[in-house]
């Protein structure tokens, strides 16, 4: 096995954010016809000190693209376009019963973690 790339040849805007934090970590989706993600909060936020989340669409909306968030379903947006939300508890989902994959730049911050991981059930009953 041999080294292929010495740098993953992708320029993610973090510094052009309008808001950042100590932590940041991202990650690329991809989903190919069929594929979905279940309504879920993300739990690698659920114990973090100022979590923000942003979804950067990678490409301009195409019928079967679906981003749900809250009780809202995004349409018609612009490769580019993305979305920030600040309260991990809200659930949210993504498919694609269209065409063509769809793709998404994922970033998610914060301070500190300081509490368990939990899912919005997990803390309903805790608290
Ligand atoms: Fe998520």
């Amino acid at each position: 096995m041999s080294s292929v790339w010495n740098e993953f040849p992708v320029n993610v805007p973090i510094d052009q954010l309008p808001e950042k934090r100590n932590q940041c970590f991202w990650w690329i989706i991809k989903l190919q016809p069929g594929q979905f993600q279940p309504v879920h909060v993300d739990p690698h936020l659920t114990g973090a000190v100022r979590p923000k989340r942003y979804a950067m669409f990678l490409q301009d909306w195409e019928p079967g693209h679906i981003f749900l968030y809250d009780d809202q379903i995004i349409t018609n947006y612009k490769a580019g376009d993305t979305y920030d939300w600040e309260d991990e508890f809200i659930e949210h989902a993504a498919g694609n019963i269209g065409f063509n994959n769809r793709y998404t730049l994922q970033i998610a911050m914060h301070d500190e973690i300081i509490g368990d991981f939990l899912c919005k059930n997990e803390k309903a009953a805790v608290e």
